[in-house]
Protein backbone atom coordinates (compact mmCIF):
# COMPACT_ATOMS: atom_id res chain seq x y z
CA UNK A 1 0.00 0.00 0.00
CA UNK A 2 1.57 3.16 -1.09
CA UNK A 3 0.92 6.74 0.41
CA UNK A 4 -0.76 8.08 -2.37
CA UNK A 5 -3.36 5.48 -1.97
CA UNK A 6 -3.32 5.97 2.17
CA UNK A 7 -4.24 9.31 1.15
CA UNK A 8 -6.65 9.07 -0.67
CA UNK A 9 -7.96 6.68 1.80
CA UNK A 10 -7.85 9.57 4.30
CA UNK A 11 -9.81 12.04 2.04
CA UNK A 12 -12.42 9.15 1.36
CA UNK A 13 -12.62 8.29 5.02
CA UNK A 14 -12.75 12.39 6.00
CA UNK A 15 -15.50 12.85 3.47
CA UNK A 16 -17.99 10.48 4.67
CA UNK A 17 -17.67 12.27 7.67
CA UNK A 18 -18.43 16.02 7.46
CA UNK A 19 -14.96 16.63 7.81
CA UNK A 20 -14.30 20.30 7.09
CA UNK A 21 -11.11 20.26 5.47
CA UNK A 22 -8.33 22.94 7.29
CA UNK A 23 -8.72 26.19 5.88
CA UNK A 24 -6.69 26.33 2.86
CA UNK A 25 -8.95 28.77 0.53
CA UNK A 26 -7.29 31.73 1.51
CA UNK A 27 -3.61 31.16 0.79
CA UNK A 28 -1.96 33.13 -2.13
CA UNK A 29 -3.47 31.98 -5.46
CA UNK A 30 -0.82 34.38 -7.41
CA UNK A 31 2.53 33.16 -7.53
CA UNK A 32 6.23 34.88 -6.52
CA UNK A 33 6.10 38.15 -7.87
CA UNK A 34 10.05 37.70 -9.09
CA UNK A 35 9.47 33.88 -10.67
CA UNK A 36 6.29 35.55 -12.33
CA UNK A 37 8.17 38.44 -13.83
CA UNK A 38 11.07 36.40 -15.37
CA UNK A 39 11.58 36.76 -18.89
CA UNK A 40 11.15 33.95 -20.85
CA UNK A 41 14.77 32.35 -21.82
CA UNK A 42 15.91 32.92 -18.24
CA UNK A 43 16.58 30.70 -15.97
CA UNK A 44 17.23 31.98 -12.59
CA UNK A 45 19.62 30.69 -10.29
CA UNK A 46 18.83 28.88 -6.83
CA UNK A 47 18.50 31.79 -4.52
CA UNK A 48 15.66 32.76 -6.53
CA UNK A 49 13.94 29.60 -7.17
CA UNK A 50 14.63 28.70 -3.43
CA UNK A 51 12.81 31.65 -1.98
CA UNK A 52 10.51 32.13 -4.65
CA UNK A 53 9.21 28.47 -4.77
CA UNK A 54 10.80 26.08 -2.57
CA UNK A 55 10.75 27.97 0.71
CA UNK A 56 6.67 29.23 0.42
CA UNK A 57 5.69 25.81 -1.13
CA UNK A 58 7.44 22.90 -0.05
CA UNK A 59 9.86 23.72 3.19
CA UNK A 60 6.57 23.50 5.64
CA UNK A 61 6.40 19.92 4.92
CA UNK A 62 10.03 19.19 3.62
CA UNK A 63 12.01 20.83 6.42
CA UNK A 64 13.27 19.54 9.64
CA UNK A 65 10.75 21.97 11.53
CA UNK A 66 8.19 20.73 8.74
CA UNK A 67 8.57 16.50 9.56
CA UNK A 68 10.76 16.38 6.35
CA UNK A 69 7.76 14.72 4.56
CA UNK A 70 8.59 11.20 2.62
CA UNK A 71 12.13 11.34 4.50
CA UNK A 72 13.00 14.52 1.87
CA UNK A 73 14.65 17.61 2.94
CA UNK A 74 14.40 20.44 0.68
CA UNK A 75 16.60 22.86 3.22
CA UNK A 76 19.68 23.26 0.77
CA UNK A 77 21.16 23.21 -2.25
CA UNK A 78 22.67 20.09 -1.74
CA UNK A 79 19.85 18.55 -0.74
CA UNK A 80 17.67 19.40 -3.54
CA UNK A 81 20.58 18.71 -6.42
CA UNK A 82 20.41 15.16 -4.96
CA UNK A 83 16.20 15.17 -5.62
CA UNK A 84 16.32 16.80 -8.91
CA UNK A 85 14.58 13.79 -10.70
CA UNK A 86 12.27 12.90 -8.07
CA UNK A 87 11.43 16.72 -7.98
CA UNK A 88 11.11 17.02 -11.36
CA UNK A 89 8.57 13.95 -11.79
CA UNK A 90 6.58 15.12 -8.81
CA UNK A 91 6.18 18.77 -10.14
CA UNK A 92 5.72 17.66 -13.63
CA UNK A 93 3.11 15.66 -12.50
CA UNK A 94 1.41 18.26 -10.28
CA UNK A 95 1.46 15.58 -7.62
CA UNK A 96 3.44 18.35 -5.60
CA UNK A 97 2.92 20.30 -3.54
CA UNK A 98 -0.36 19.09 -1.99
CA UNK A 99 -2.82 20.98 0.66
CA UNK A 100 -1.73 24.33 -0.37
CA UNK A 101 -2.36 26.21 -3.26
CA UNK A 102 -0.35 24.86 -6.39
CA UNK A 103 2.31 26.23 -8.06
CA UNK A 104 1.19 28.68 -10.84
CA UNK A 105 2.05 27.95 -14.46
CA UNK A 106 5.15 30.13 -14.73
CA UNK A 107 6.16 28.58 -11.29
CA UNK A 108 5.92 25.27 -12.45
CA UNK A 109 7.29 26.44 -16.04
CA UNK A 110 10.40 28.15 -14.46
CA UNK A 111 10.75 25.33 -11.77
CA UNK A 112 11.36 22.78 -14.32
CA UNK A 113 13.74 24.85 -16.71
CA UNK A 114 15.46 25.09 -13.29
CA UNK A 115 15.78 21.79 -13.17
CA UNK A 116 16.16 21.05 -16.97
CA UNK A 117 19.54 22.77 -16.60
CA UNK A 118 21.08 20.98 -13.78
CA UNK A 119 19.89 22.77 -10.45
CA UNK A 120 22.38 25.55 -11.63
CA UNK A 121 23.98 27.96 -8.81
CA UNK A 122 23.75 30.81 -10.80
CA UNK A 123 21.23 32.24 -13.15
CA UNK A 124 21.81 31.51 -16.84
CA UNK A 125 20.01 32.84 -19.98
CA UNK A 126 18.72 29.83 -22.82
CA UNK A 127 19.51 31.01 -26.22
CA UNK A 128 15.73 31.43 -27.70
CA UNK A 129 17.36 32.44 -31.06
CA UNK A 130 20.02 32.82 -33.70
CA UNK A 131 19.97 37.21 -32.74
CA UNK A 132 19.78 36.34 -28.99
CA UNK A 133 23.24 37.57 -27.17
CA UNK A 134 24.07 35.46 -24.50
CA UNK A 135 24.27 37.19 -21.20
CA UNK A 136 26.73 36.70 -18.76
CA UNK A 137 24.69 36.49 -15.35
CA UNK A 138 26.08 38.05 -12.18
CA UNK A 139 26.68 35.13 -9.70
CA UNK A 140 23.82 34.45 -7.27
CA UNK A 141 25.48 34.03 -3.82
CA UNK A 142 23.94 30.38 -2.67
CA UNK A 143 21.09 31.77 0.16
CA UNK A 144 21.63 30.81 4.35
CA UNK A 145 18.87 29.27 5.95
CA UNK A 146 15.95 29.80 4.05
CA UNK A 147 12.63 30.86 6.02
CA UNK A 148 10.29 28.12 6.63
CA UNK A 149 6.44 28.90 6.58
CA UNK A 150 4.33 28.21 9.44
CA UNK A 151 3.39 24.20 9.51
CA UNK A 152 -0.34 23.39 8.68
CA UNK A 153 -2.59 22.81 10.93
CA UNK A 154 -3.11 18.75 11.61
CA UNK A 155 -6.40 17.96 10.23
CA UNK A 156 -8.81 17.39 12.79
CA UNK A 157 -9.31 13.45 12.69
CA UNK A 158 -13.53 12.43 11.97
CA UNK A 159 -15.54 12.43 15.21
CA UNK A 160 -16.11 9.12 14.85
CA UNK A 161 -12.16 8.51 14.66
CA UNK A 162 -11.08 9.47 18.04
CA UNK A 163 -10.44 6.41 20.30
CA UNK A 164 -8.57 6.92 23.33
CA UNK A 165 -5.47 5.57 21.95
CA UNK A 166 -5.44 8.63 19.05
CA UNK A 167 -6.44 11.10 22.28
CA UNK A 168 -3.49 9.67 24.30
CA UNK A 169 -0.89 10.00 21.64
CA UNK A 170 -2.00 13.03 20.66
CA UNK A 171 -3.17 15.27 23.75
CA UNK A 172 -2.64 13.21 27.09
CA UNK A 173 0.68 12.05 26.20
CA UNK A 174 2.48 14.91 24.55
CA UNK A 175 0.60 17.92 26.73
CA UNK A 176 -0.84 16.26 30.63
CA UNK A 177 1.73 13.04 31.38
CA UNK A 178 4.43 15.42 32.11
CA UNK A 179 2.82 16.02 35.48
CA UNK A 180 -0.06 14.10 36.01
CA UNK A 181 1.86 10.53 35.56
CA UNK A 182 3.94 8.54 38.22
CA UNK A 183 7.41 10.27 37.02
CA UNK A 184 5.62 13.30 36.72
CA UNK A 185 4.11 13.53 40.19
CA UNK A 186 0.64 13.15 39.85
CA UNK A 187 -0.28 16.74 39.86
CA UNK A 188 -3.43 17.00 42.29
CA UNK A 189 -3.31 13.29 42.94
CA UNK A 190 -4.22 12.64 39.24
CA UNK A 191 -2.77 10.20 37.51
CA UNK A 192 -4.00 10.11 33.87
CA UNK A 193 -1.60 7.60 32.75
CA UNK A 194 -4.60 4.97 31.88
CA UNK A 195 -7.97 4.66 30.27
CA UNK A 196 -9.46 3.46 33.25
CA UNK A 197 -8.09 6.00 35.14
CA UNK A 198 -8.41 8.93 32.36
CA UNK A 199 -12.35 7.63 32.23
CA UNK A 200 -12.61 8.54 35.56
CA UNK A 201 -11.22 11.83 35.27
CA UNK A 202 -13.38 12.29 32.64
CA UNK A 203 -15.60 15.02 34.28
CA UNK A 204 -12.94 17.13 35.39
CA UNK A 205 -10.52 17.02 32.48
CA UNK A 206 -13.82 17.81 30.31
CA UNK A 207 -14.05 21.17 32.77
CA UNK A 208 -10.65 21.61 32.47
CA UNK A 209 -10.20 21.55 29.00
CA UNK A 210 -13.13 23.41 27.85
CA UNK A 211 -11.86 27.06 30.26
CA UNK A 212 -8.38 26.85 29.39
CA UNK A 213 -7.13 26.51 32.75
CA UNK A 214 -4.99 22.87 31.80
CA UNK A 215 -2.44 22.74 30.74
CA UNK A 216 -1.60 25.49 33.11
CA UNK A 217 -1.31 28.77 32.11
CA UNK A 218 2.68 28.88 32.28
CA UNK A 219 2.74 25.59 29.68
CA UNK A 220 1.88 26.26 26.01
CA UNK A 221 -1.82 26.21 25.85
CA UNK A 222 -3.55 23.47 23.71
CA UNK A 223 -3.84 23.81 19.85
CA UNK A 224 -6.89 24.47 18.33
CA UNK A 225 -6.97 20.91 17.07
CA UNK A 226 -6.02 18.88 20.36
CA UNK A 227 -8.22 20.90 21.97
CA UNK A 228 -11.43 19.78 19.19
CA UNK A 229 -10.36 16.53 19.70
CA UNK A 230 -10.42 15.75 23.35
CA UNK A 231 -13.43 17.23 23.66
CA UNK A 232 -15.29 15.57 20.79
CA UNK A 233 -13.70 12.25 22.03
CA UNK A 234 -15.31 13.45 25.97
CA UNK A 235 -18.09 14.46 23.94
CA UNK A 236 -18.84 11.03 22.77
CA UNK A 237 -18.47 9.22 25.70
CA UNK A 238 -14.99 8.91 26.14
CA UNK A 239 -15.05 5.63 24.14
CA UNK A 240 -12.03 3.38 24.74
CA UNK A 241 -11.77 1.88 21.13
CA UNK A 242 -14.18 2.77 17.97
CA UNK A 243 -15.76 0.55 15.63
C1 LIG B 1 1.64 19.89 2.91
C2 LIG B 1 2.84 19.11 2.85
C3 LIG B 1 3.69 19.08 1.60
C4 LIG B 1 4.07 20.12 0.79
C5 LIG B 1 3.71 21.59 0.92
C6 LIG B 1 4.94 19.55 -0.21
N1 LIG B 1 5.07 18.21 -0.01
FE1 LIG B 1 6.18 16.92 -1.10
N2 LIG B 1 5.48 15.36 -0.01
C7 LIG B 1 4.63 15.46 1.05
C8 LIG B 1 4.26 14.13 1.52
C9 LIG B 1 3.33 13.82 2.68
C10 LIG B 1 4.92 13.24 0.67
C11 LIG B 1 4.85 11.71 0.70
C12 LIG B 1 3.52 11.21 0.22
C13 LIG B 1 3.35 11.29 -1.23
O1 LIG B 1 4.24 10.83 -1.96
O2 LIG B 1 2.27 11.77 -1.65
C14 LIG B 1 5.69 14.04 -0.27
C15 LIG B 1 6.50 13.50 -1.25
C16 LIG B 1 7.31 14.27 -2.06
C17 LIG B 1 8.28 13.73 -2.97
C18 LIG B 1 8.57 12.28 -3.18
C19 LIG B 1 7.63 11.74 -4.22
C20 LIG B 1 7.93 10.32 -4.56
O3 LIG B 1 7.41 9.91 -5.60
O4 LIG B 1 8.62 9.64 -3.78
C21 LIG B 1 8.89 14.80 -3.58
C22 LIG B 1 9.99 14.73 -4.60
C23 LIG B 1 8.27 15.98 -3.07
N3 LIG B 1 7.32 15.64 -2.14
C24 LIG B 1 8.59 17.25 -3.48
C25 LIG B 1 7.89 18.39 -3.08
C26 LIG B 1 8.12 19.69 -3.65
C27 LIG B 1 9.15 20.00 -4.72
C28 LIG B 1 7.26 20.54 -3.04
C29 LIG B 1 7.07 22.00 -3.31
C30 LIG B 1 6.84 22.40 -4.67
C31 LIG B 1 6.50 19.76 -2.08
N4 LIG B 1 6.90 18.45 -2.15
C32 LIG B 1 5.54 20.27 -1.24
C33 LIG B 1 4.17 16.61 1.63
C34 LIG B 1 4.32 17.89 1.08
C1 LIG C 1 2.87 21.58 34.17
C2 LIG C 1 2.10 20.61 34.91
C3 LIG C 1 0.71 20.24 34.43
C4 LIG C 1 0.31 19.90 33.17
C5 LIG C 1 1.16 19.85 31.90
C6 LIG C 1 -1.07 19.59 33.27
N1 LIG C 1 -1.52 19.70 34.56
FE1 LIG C 1 -3.36 19.32 35.28
N2 LIG C 1 -2.83 19.98 37.08
C7 LIG C 1 -1.57 20.40 37.45
C8 LIG C 1 -1.59 20.93 38.80
C9 LIG C 1 -0.40 21.48 39.57
C10 LIG C 1 -2.93 20.80 39.25
C11 LIG C 1 -3.50 21.26 40.58
C12 LIG C 1 -3.55 22.74 40.71
C13 LIG C 1 -4.64 23.37 39.93
O1 LIG C 1 -5.79 22.86 39.93
O2 LIG C 1 -4.39 24.42 39.33
C14 LIG C 1 -3.66 20.19 38.16
C15 LIG C 1 -5.01 19.90 38.19
C16 LIG C 1 -5.69 19.22 37.21
C17 LIG C 1 -7.05 18.75 37.31
C18 LIG C 1 -7.96 18.95 38.49
C19 LIG C 1 -8.50 20.35 38.43
C20 LIG C 1 -9.53 20.61 39.49
O3 LIG C 1 -10.04 21.73 39.44
O4 LIG C 1 -9.76 19.72 40.30
C21 LIG C 1 -7.36 18.14 36.14
C22 LIG C 1 -8.68 17.47 35.76
C23 LIG C 1 -6.20 18.24 35.29
N3 LIG C 1 -5.19 18.89 35.96
C24 LIG C 1 -6.13 17.75 34.00
C25 LIG C 1 -5.08 18.02 33.15
C26 LIG C 1 -5.10 17.70 31.74
C27 LIG C 1 -6.25 17.02 31.02
C28 LIG C 1 -3.91 18.10 31.23
C29 LIG C 1 -3.45 18.03 29.81
C30 LIG C 1 -4.29 18.66 28.84
C31 LIG C 1 -3.13 18.68 32.31
N4 LIG C 1 -3.89 18.61 33.45
C32 LIG C 1 -1.86 19.18 32.20
C33 LIG C 1 -0.45 20.36 36.66
C34 LIG C 1 -0.43 20.11 35.31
Amino acid sequence: MNNHYLFSLFILLMGGCNYSAPNVANQSTSGNATIEKLPTGTIPGYQTIATGIISPKCLGCHSSAGGNAAGINLETYSNVRLRLALISSAVTSDSMPIRISPLTSKEKEVFLAWIDAGGPINSMTVATGPTTPVMVPPADPIPGPLPIPTPLPKPIPAPNKIDYKLVNTQVIGPRCLSCHSDSGGNSAGINLETYESVFNERNGIKSVISSGSMPLPRNRPLTDTQKQTILTWLNKGSPETVP
